[in-house]
């Protein structure tokens, strides 16, 4: 891995409080990582922090290398994407997009030359003569990104630049943001706090949580290996069975009445103190029958079905009250399933994580 920037110690605090504690983070050349997290966990802060716009109360960032600390935002040569970042409303696209080069002194045809391919590049084409106000959202999120690119940055920031699009558009947008980073090799760091958005489109996912970083990974490993019970929570659906503070990976565990769990695969997250199997709601399996299996079954009540097309999301509790969700592929289903009726559910042994509570 070639790192081309690496962030090391990051601190920041706004007064008494701190946005950011000690964070540490390497980020490859060319790669697309994406900081994911709640509101107000710290990823406009450290974003805004490698542009230049925020000194680090303590800590150091180094662009290949080198600390770049010192230099101020415009000597960093990197291009930026926020969420709303104003165009300029009296210049046309093609004018927005070649500021940038104007200001850094490139020739009048150099100019037309990397504008043009810009313009392609970013789906304008038929559009660069307007002024940003007879553009549509999308079309003017897509300038927004051009103009960032045209002077060929060696990392781009983006902080939430689709979140004000509609459905339809960011999908798209979030297609050509991929294929932009693919064709480009430039490094994108982006910002969001929609998990689908960065599940589609990341190389790597740093998950934040009241500023620090919870877990670096690539989104499956991310899904199938959460490391703490945030992370197996933040990302997608997980089902969550508390174990008590008797489990151990490695032994055959009985929680209370509830469960039979055989664990011994999950010791790849180490556990001290209560802990809770965490499953997700396509590992599980539902049965008409009590299964033969001795471990990993729990009867289970049916209390809603919702259909979402290719699955069905069933809803229901097992003992005690525990709440489970299953999504069941829509080939093959229980067409008899029903609110109500009572069920089994199981699990295969490697499909189980065991955290922390
Ligand atoms: N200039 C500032 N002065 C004081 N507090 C700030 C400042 N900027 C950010 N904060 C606080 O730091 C914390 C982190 O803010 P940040 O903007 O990094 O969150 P975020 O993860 O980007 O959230 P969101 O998803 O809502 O954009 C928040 O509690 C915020 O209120
Ligand atoms: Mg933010």
């Amino acid at each position: 891995m070639v790192v081309h920037l690496a962030i090391m110690n990051a601190r920041k605090c706004f007064g008494a409080f701190e946005a950011l504690r000690s964070v540490s983070l390497d980020i490859e050349k060319g790669e697309f990582l994406t900081f994911l997290g709640p509101s107000g966990s710290g990823k406009s802060t450290l974003l805004n922090a490698i542009a230049g716009f925020e000194p680090l109360t303590q800590g150091r960032i180094l662009k290949d290398g080198g600390d770049i600390g010192p230099l101020p935002p415009d000597k960093r040569n990197f291009g930026m994407v926020f969420q709303g970042y104003a165009l300029f409303p009296h210049l046309s696209v093609a004018d927005n997009i070649a500021f940038s080069l104007k200001v850094r002194g490139v020739s009048r045809d150099e100019r037309e030359r990397r504008v043009n391919r810009m313009v392609d590049l970013v789906g304008l084409g038929g559009h660069a003569h307007k002024r940003p106000n007879a553009l549509s959202g999308g079309q003017q999120q897509r300038c927004a990104l051009a103009r960032a690119l045209v002077f060929e940055p060696e990392l781009l920031l983006l902080d939430e630049p689709l979140s004000a699009l509609d459905k339809n558009l960011r999908e798209q947008l979030q297609d050509e943001l991929v294929s932009i980073h693919q064709r480009t090799g430039t490094t994108f760091l982006f910002v969001t706090h929609d998990q689908g958005e960065a599940l589609a489109m990341s190389d790597r996912i740093a998950i934040f949580n009241k500023g620090a970083i919870e877990q670096v990974g690539r989104p499956d490993d991310l899904y199938d290996w959460p490391n703490s019970r945030f992370v197996a929570e933040f990302l997608g659906t997980m089902n969550i069975i508390p174990l008590g503070p008797s489990a151990n990976a490695g032994e055959t565990c009985h929680a209370g009445f509830r469960l039979e769990a055989d664990i011994e695969t999950c010791s790849r997250s180490a556990t001290t103190g209560a802990s809770v199997l965490a499953i997700r709601p396509e590992r599980l399996t539902l049965h008409r029958h009590r299964p033969e299996a001795a471990a990993n079954v729990l009867p289970f009540r049916v209390d809603a079905l919702v259909f979402q097309g290719s699955s069905v999301i069933v809803k229901g509790s097992a003992p005690d009250q525990l709440p489970l969700t299953l999504s069941v592929a829509r080939v093959g289903f229980d067409e008899d399933l029903a609110v109500g009726q009572d069920r089994w559910v199981s699990w295969s042994r490697s499909d189980a994580r065991l955290l922390e509570s």
